[in-house]
């Protein structure tokens, strides 16, 4: 079904992703993961979550095998890849999108999270929104994937009860380091949503330790500076219409990235705003920049169940109220 396991598409947090075909000619995306006791219910998770969802933009898991500790999970193949290579123009085989393009893509990933948060019959917060888990089908249409990190929620709580915070610097939302900031809840993949709007319209990553001028380190604070000194935005080549498109997923971004998860819109708001119109929307305040998005350069995901604050030399937070 997979060749022997020749054509390898990816590897993750927690599993190697292979390219497979089925007896009907069906192409599909094979991630084999060794189950061990520790993050078995990683995979349960996944199961369960997206088992169960069908949407335009969620990658659809067409089925699963198991076999002693061995893992298969089956998902349609989609042949570009993850949204990471497009995106972050340092890495091979990168190829610039247009930026109506990626306005469509921001848009479909919003309407993901929002199908997740609202649209089923039970909340699902996804926990690791960032470029290489946004996989993109031959037309570019994007799908949220990898749910190794989701949870799901009945729909009544506000907030979600979390111990251990998981998922991948530089996207992770403050709160789920910090407990004074709010509780978690859905508005922590909104933060993510953020982080990946503005690496879609920098075209580069948020954080960048290597920065020639070190205005540029931050790229969120940089950018906010930019836009309330000049009202508008620079950008080489780019079209009337498409600067358009640039500030609306700026001013989205920035309010997505909001300290306080009080501050952040919902996705439908966000959806709202993308959608609407750039000259009804509002600037939000500055986004502070939380301290550890500096700790680690590489922005590597944390290892399944180990405390994030652990690699980061600072005491184990317990977060709301466990
Ligand atoms: N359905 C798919 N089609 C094409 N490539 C895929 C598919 N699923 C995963 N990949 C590739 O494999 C990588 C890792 O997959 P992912 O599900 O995110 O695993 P992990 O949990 O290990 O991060 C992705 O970033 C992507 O590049
Ligand atoms: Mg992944």
């Amino acid at each position: 079904m997979t060749s022997g396991f020749q054509n390898k598409l990816g590897q993750g947090g927690f599993g190697t992703v292979y390219k497979g075909k089925l007896r009907n000619g069906h192409m599909v995306a094979v991630k084999m993961c060794n189950v061990s006791k520790a993050n078995g219910q990683d995979f349960i998770n996944e199961v369960a979550t997206i088992g169960r969802i069908h949407h335009a933009n969620v990658v659809r898991l067409i089925g699963f095998c198991v076999e002693g500790s061995k893992w298969a999970l089956l998902y349609d193949f989609m042949p570009n890849g993850s949204l990471d290579k497009f995106v972050f123009l340092d890495q091979e085989r990168s190829t610039l999108l247009s930026w109506d393009r990626l306005y469509k893509i921001a848009l479909g990933v919003g309407r993901g999270i929002e199908y997740l948060h609202q649209g089923c019959d039970m909340q699902i917060l996804h926990f690791d929104i960032k470029p290489h888990n946004i996989l993109l089908d031959q037309n570019f249409n994007p799908k949220v994937s990898d749910f190794g990190l989701a949870k799901l929620y009945s729909t009544d709580k506000n907030t979600v009860t979390f111990t251990i915070a998981r998922g991948t610097l530089g996207y992770i939302a403050p709160e789920l380091f910090y407990q004074n900031i709010g509780g978690v809840s859905y508005k922590a993949d909104v933060y993510s949503f953020g982080m990946l709007l503005l690496e879609m319209v920098g075209r580069r990553r948020n954080v960048k330790v290597h920065a020639e001028h070190s205005s540029q380190i931050y790229f969120s604070s940089w950018i906010y500076d930019k836009f309330h000194q000049e009202k508008d935005v620079e950008v080489r080549d780019a079209t009337e219409d498409e600067k358009r498109l640039i500030k609306k997923m700026v001013i989205v971004a920035l309010w997505c990235i909001q300290m306080k998860p009080t501050d952040r819109p919902s996705m439908s708001k966000a959806l709202e705003m993308l959608e609407g119109d750039v000259e009804l929307l509002a600037m939000p305040l500055k986004p502070t920049v939380h301290p550890m998005e500096i700790s680690d350069e590489d922005r590597m995901s944390i290892p399944i169940g180990v405390p994030i604050s652990s690699r980061n030399g600072m005491d184990a937070v317990a977060l709301d109220g466990s």
